[in-house]
């Protein structure tokens, strides 16, 4: 039983992960965490690209997420110029394809064109934004390891540039319709290189128990030695309705190291040089998917775009060199890289609540079995898991800032959470905030661009907030927030 309360002390909390240290200005914006244009006016108020947070919530109330054009704009160029210059001499360059499932609408889509990118889009529903957006077929991929007939129709009809295909039955399936159609499918096949990133790290066992893509291990097929992969690749160039552009593989997400892709590319590289030695397929195209990391937290640290495209273009180079082979052109996927750190979502503080917990005595390092309790505040927010799933399904981990105005109070460790009915509703775990947060002050979280508005959802009842675009001082929403209306149009009432 814990028999003393104690403050927690100026360097940190013991309730604090590792990681989380008391910030030396609770007031200040860690650059890598925050979209370019983000910063505190004369009045100590967040502003974006010269917009105050308070105006922003005048205008179109909280949760809201504030999305800056012109970093997006900027990160979309930087990812392409970075690989482009690295691949320059390998092949050419590199097409660089959104990952629209991070997230997508209309005006996104013709940043991305404008800015030179494509599409990579992984459903029927996202294949109509990007047609709404009028961008053209060519520049845009599907993807989906479960396509509808339907959805391969779709592609067909807007004359894809590429379909990535998940699966034999699959590429059987693409290939029979687009042969009925009189038509030839432009395929990809996705491939499971057998590198498996884990966040920040990747392991290069096999990784074959997973629903995606044809393994590249031997024996899974029927016929002894054959691999799934191969087996595709001989279909795919045996089928009248197909035609074979080349190679797909996604090793993960949110991973900050080069050395996973580097291993993927080489893998693949060398498939592709078997195929073209065995069965004289030249297969002209490789993509290497996303999965590219951005700060979150403080001490996240992702390499800059080009660290890894050097990384990954020495590899291509070198391993082609040693095959003999030409280099396919290059592609990738990246999402979260481009989106994710140009977003923070805006919310008002409401409810507050401090509670003590458990752990041992922070100044008695000697004494181990010495409880004493120490304060953890509950700041609670207008938002929550309906708009960021991420924490609650995957455990990750976000920052938050006192964003209305500043203060000089004393840090204090505290959690931000949500106004859904479950405990587990948490938007930043750990965080220090000033301890004079109250109900009414604002708050942004950082990050908030990739996967948080894609996943997010009316639990609750809750409307899924909208989307504001911030460019050279003048705000417009992108996306609209949902209405009650909205809600209940659904509910037929019988
Ligand atoms: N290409 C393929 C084939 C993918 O499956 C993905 C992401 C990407 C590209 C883009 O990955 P990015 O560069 O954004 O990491 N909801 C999870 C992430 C799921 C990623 C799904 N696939 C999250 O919030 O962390």
């Amino acid at each position: 039983m814990p028999t003393q309360r104690a403050d927690a002390p100026s360097q940190g909390s013991p309730l604090a992960p590792e990681w989380l240290s008391v910030p030396t200005d609770l007031n200040a914006l860690e650059p890598k965490m925050w979209a370019r244009d983000a910063a505190r006016n004369d009045a100590g108020e967040l502003t974006l690209d010269g917009i105050s947070v308070s105006d922003l919530q005048r205008q179109y109330g909280t949760p809201l997420f504030v999305m800056s054009e012109n970093d997006f704009r900027s990160r979309a160029r930087a990812f392409s110029d970075a690989f482009n210059n690295a691949f320059a001499d390998i092949c050419g360059g590199v097409d660089v394809y959104y990952a629209g499932k991070s997230f997508l609408c209309t005006a996104v889509v013709r940043w991305v064109e404008e800015e030179g990118l494509r599409l990579d889009t992984a459903s029927g529903g996202e294949l109509a934004v990007a047609a709404k957006a009028g961008i053209p077929g060519a520049d845009v991929a599907l993807h989906g390891n479960n396509k509808s007939d339907g959805e391969i129709h779709r592609a067909l009809d807007m004359n894809l540039g590429r379909i990535v295909v998940d699966s034999l039955g699959e590429l059987v399936r693409v290939g029979d319709i687009a042969e009925r159609r009189g038509e030839q499918a432009k395929v990809m096949l996705r491939l499971t290189p057998g590198v498996h990133a884990h966040t920040h790290e990747f392991i290069a066992t096999a990784h074959e128990d997973q629903k995606f893509g044809l393994s590249m291990a031997a024996d899974t097929t029927e016929q002894a030695g054959l691999s799934a992969a191969e087996e595709a690749v001989a279909a795919a160039a045996a089928h009248p309705g197909i035609e074979l552009l080349g190679l797909h593989c996604h090793i993960g997400s949110q991973i900050f190291e080069p050395d996973g892709f580097a291993l993927a590319a080489e893998k693949l590289l060398r498939f592709l040089a078997a195929m073209q030695e065995k069965y004289s397929i030249i297969l002209p195209e490789l993509d290497l998917g996303g999965g590219y990391g951005i700060a979150y937290i403080p001490v996240d640290t992702p390499r800059p775009a080009a660290e890894i495209a050097e990384a990954m273009a020495a590899v291509v180079r070198s391993t082609c060199a040693e095959l003999g082979i030409d280099s396919p052109r290059i592609s990738i996927e990246p999402g979260r890289a481009i989106v994710g750190s140009t977003t923070f979502t805006l919310y008002e503080a409401g409810t507050t609540k401090t509670v003590r917990v458990d752990a041992p005595d922070a100044s008695n390092a000697s004494d181990g079995g010495n409880n004493v309790t120490y304060p953890r505040r509950y700041v609670s927010v207008d938002g929550g898991m309906s708009d960021n799933a991420r924490p609650v399904l995957y455990d990750a981990d976000y920052s938050a800032i006192l964003a209305s105005r500043t203060s000089d109070a004393a840090p204090q460790l505290s959690r931000v959470v949500g106004k859904h009915c479950e405990s587990g509703d948490i938007v930043v775990r750990d965080v220090y905030l000033p301890e004079d947060v109250a109900a009414g002050d604002l708050l942004a979280v950082p990050g908030t661009g990739a996967y948080c508005w894609a996943l997010s959802s009316n639990y609750n009842y809750l409307a899924r907030p909208g989307v504001v675009a911030v460019r050279d001082g003048s705000a417009r929403l992108i996306v609209r927030g949902e209405t009650e209306e909205d809600l209940l149009n659904r509910d037929m009432g019988v």
